[in-house]
């Protein structure tokens, strides 16, 4: 039998509360909606169940409230067959939730962490054992930032690779940033961690990026499609897939679970970009941050399509 990858994915999980628009609504002023909807969520959980779904063998280490939404959230991940036995249950705080508003092509989302903030750095600490054993560490930052970084010196002694998907972004140490593999931001957490404009090139950025102490930088710019580098590597640049767009949501969360699942299976980084680039195109079609992630079958019909020129 194939031995799976694992992958570890330390972070948050949430309910998302959807609703779709035409437009985003101006300060002060009230908005009809078209339809709501209620999908698990979260990037940690999102990146877990996205890189289950693409073969490999997850432990999802988080939080949730001793609610309704905290079981819909244990059961969902179990139903991916998501490893759900390091989730920590807190029955003094609420399961996280995210309002997201889908409009214009595009996504809003305002994250109460709720039960994600108590996930502390000691019961990370209790699970060295599962970083050491892993062969990719994924991490985004919905949970306390001593937790991350915690995860991050654990997996650093024994040279286990990281990936951090700096989402939300927020400040971080050099020393953080020396420790970590690959650092994957947007362009806005790009311009946040750097103090750059959003106009400044990438260029400028990503040398921004490894005076700070980054390693691999990839960055994820949607229609414009991934950049990345290393300080001793030149900048590439990928193109995005073109696809018909129904949400958002979740790309980046499909991004990362690819570009893990493909690292921890031995390929190149230019590989991983790609297929990572591939399922995170799939994702966009459906709505919903977990509806549309795909699985690999799906992502190896999808690449072949492109390669046979039938997708752009
Ligand atoms: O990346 C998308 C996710 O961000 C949503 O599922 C929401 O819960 C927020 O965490």
């Amino acid at each position: 039998m194939v031995q799976r990858s694992k992958i570890t994915v330390i972070g948050s999980a949430n309910i998302d509360l959807v609703t779709e628009t035409n437009r985003y609504p101006k300060l002060g002023e009230t908005l009809l909606g078209n339809k709501f909807h209620q999908f698990p969520g979260g990037k940690g959980a999102n990146q877990a169940v996205a890189a289950s779904r693409l073969g490999a063998e997850v432990t999802f280490i988080g939080c949730v409230g001793q609610d309704d939404y905290g079981k819909q959230v244990i059961d969902n991940l179990t139903n991916e067959s998501v490893n759900v036995n390091h989730v920590i249950v807190n029955s003094s705080v609420e399961t996280g939730i995210a309002n997201i508003t889908v409009a214009e092509d595009d996504n809003a989302i305002i994250v109460v962490p709720g039960a994600n903030s108590m996930l502390a750095p000691e019961h990370i600490k209790s699970l060295e054992e599962i970083i050491h054993t892993s062969d990719v560490v994924v991490l985004q930052l919905e949970i306390p930032i001593e937790t991350v970084e915690a995860a991050v010196n654990i997996a650093y002694q024994k040279k286990i690779p990281v990936i951090l998907n700096p989402a939300p972004a927020a400040k971080l140490s050099e020393d953080l940033l020396n420790k970590i593999t690959y650092i994957t931001p947007n362009e806005s957490e790009i311009a946040f961690l750097t103090s750059e404009s959003e106009e400044a090139s990438i260029e400028s950025l990503f040398a921004n990026m490894y005076n700070h102490g980054s390693n691999y930088v990839i960055m994820t710019c949607g229609e414009r499609g991934v950049f990345y580098g290393n300080p001793t590597n030149n900048l590439q640049h990928v193109k995005a897939c073109l696809v018909e767009t129904i949400d958002t949501t979740g790309a980046g969360d499909t991004f990362n679970a690819a570009f893990a699942v493909s690292i921890a299976t031995g390929k190149s980084i230019a590989d991983a970009i790609d297929y990572a680039n591939s399922a995170a195109a799939l994702s966009v079609t459906k709505l919903g941050a977990q509806t549309g992630m795909p699985t690999c079958k799906e992502v190896d019909i999808f690449i072949s399509n492109k390669e046979k020129g039938k997708l752009q």
